[in-house]
């Protein structure tokens, strides 16, 4: 695909098929930094092949870890807790995860760090990490209110006891790296749960990590050893392909060694609610991570709201719920998703526009969106912004709009599932 290139999706009658997703994004991230500071060699299976996971990795090679990939095989040779001195500014590419869980490690390290990003990024809200590395006793600084480019000067770090303010699990991972490199017990408490990888990772590879519920605590001087994994499929990434098939009654998916974490899995619950039959087979966990098969079958949908803890369980949802919600029968409301307007782009703007593009009716708040149901969608041109999760999402309302509809700036999918448009072709029945 070349850049900012234009995909024309047509209309399907229903989606069925087969597949398997990718590694899952978080879970990529956090392996592979974990792996960095590891002793020993990590072997990753099924890493995640987007773009985003990609600059972590170069990240970690400029902070001086050897690593080799072939495709979606990863070997990353563990330096232990040292890091090397980067020689230019680290770049996070579109990728916040990168910047804010790297930021942890790197409050822990005995040298000064620059990390900077791509337009998108260099928007994005860092103050959530400055405020606890830095009342850990790491030195950062941010160029732009808050924004980045940040510089990073680390060292010893304190333990703290820190409330996060926004329930964030990318600024807790974050915390909980530090921890690593801190006198005492740190602890994070979250305002609403968010997804666990970063302590399930941190388990795996073999550090100990307390707590339950909306708090996790680490002490500081703990050791890491490499692992091999296999990652499971990006939950982010299927809720796409499970969103489509739920769309057209009669419709039959089924997605292999899927990300099932219960921190993540909360579509599933929602899609049940709305009508969808799903069933989940052969379950395992993979170093603390469930893992399965699901089966979904399409019907009619029914309607829902979605808010509170639900809106930050379903955070990297809610554009593919919120593009799918014209063809429900009462609508999909979504609440306390402020969140949202500070994402790759400002989603809940993004999905107005575009939702209003294809000729529904949309009322936008501050905080989410009120879609009314039976509504039909006329094919049009839809903008991703940029925006990966936007792009993708318009390709499944695509499927059941009257008339094509071609998406700029499709190519934005790169950065989590670089196969979408095609495996979307695989499963879509014309
Ligand atoms: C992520 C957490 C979420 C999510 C992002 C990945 C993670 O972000 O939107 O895609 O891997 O921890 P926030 O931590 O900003 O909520």
């Amino acid at each position: 695909m070349t850049e900012h290139s234009t995909v024309v999706v047509r209309p399907a009658r229903s989606v069925a098929g087969s597949l398997r997703l990718p590694g899952d994004k978080s879970i990529s991230h956090r392996y592979a930094m974990l792996a960095a500071i590891a002793e020993g060699t990590t072997r990753l299976e099924n890493f995640s092949t987007g773009a985003d996971c990609a600059s972590t990795l170069q990240c970690l090679r400029d902070l001086g870890v050897q690593w080799e990939r072939d495709q979606d095989l990863v070997l990353i040779h563990g330096r232990g807790p040292v890091l090397e001195a980067a020689k230019s500014p680290l770049d996070c590419g579109n990728s916040g995860s990168t910047m804010r869980m790297l930021s942890g490690i790197l409050a822990g390290q005995e040298f000064s760090s620059e990390l900077a990003g791509d337009d998108s990024l260099s928007q994005r809200p860092m103050a959530r990490i400055i405020t606890p590395l830095a009342a850990m006793g790491a030195t950062i600084t941010a160029a732009n209110g808050g924004r980045p480019p940040l510089r990073i000067t680390g060292g010893q770090l304190k333990a703290i006891d820190y409330q996060m303010p926004v329930a964030s699990a990318q600024v807790k991972s974050a915390v909980l790296f530090a921890g690593l490199f801190a006198d005492g017990e740190t602890r994070v408490t979250e305002p609403v749960r968010t997804r666990d990888h970063g302590e399930l990772a941190l388990r795996g590879f073999g550090a100990e990590v307390k707590g339950q519920g909306n708090v996790a605590q680490i002490v500081g001087g703990q050791k890491l050893h490499g692992i091999e994994a296999s990652v499971p499929g990006d939950i982010s990434s299927a809720a796409f392909f499970l969103c489509a098939a739920a769309l057209f009654p009669g419709s039959q998916l089924v997605i292999d060694r899927l990300l099932l974490n219960p921190t993540r899995a909360r579509l599933l619950d929602v899609l049940a609610a709305m009508g969808t039959r799903l069933s989940v087979t052969q379950l395992e966990e993979q170093h603390g991570e469930l893992v399965g098969t699901v089966q979904v079958e399409g019907s009619d949908l029914r309607g829902t709201t979605i808010s509170g803890a639900d809106t930050a369980a379903l955070i990297d949802e809610i554009p593919v719920l919120a593009a799918i919600a014209p063809y429900t029968k009462e609508g999909i409301e979504i609440r306390d998703a402020r969140e949202l307007r500070v994402k790759e782009s400002d989603r809940i703007a993004a999905l107005a526009l575009n939702l209003r593009a294809m000729g529904a009716h949309v009322q936008e708040r501050e905080d989410g969106l009120k879609i009314p149901g039976g509504q039909k969608l006329n094919g049009a041109k839809i903008d991703s912004l940029g925006d990966h999760r936007i792009a993708m999402a318009f390709a499944v309302a695509a499927l059941r709009a009257t008339g094509e509809t071609s998406i700029q700036r499709a190519d934005a999918a790169v950065i989590s599932y670089p196969g979408f448009f095609d495996a979307l072709e695989s499963v879509a029945q014309r």
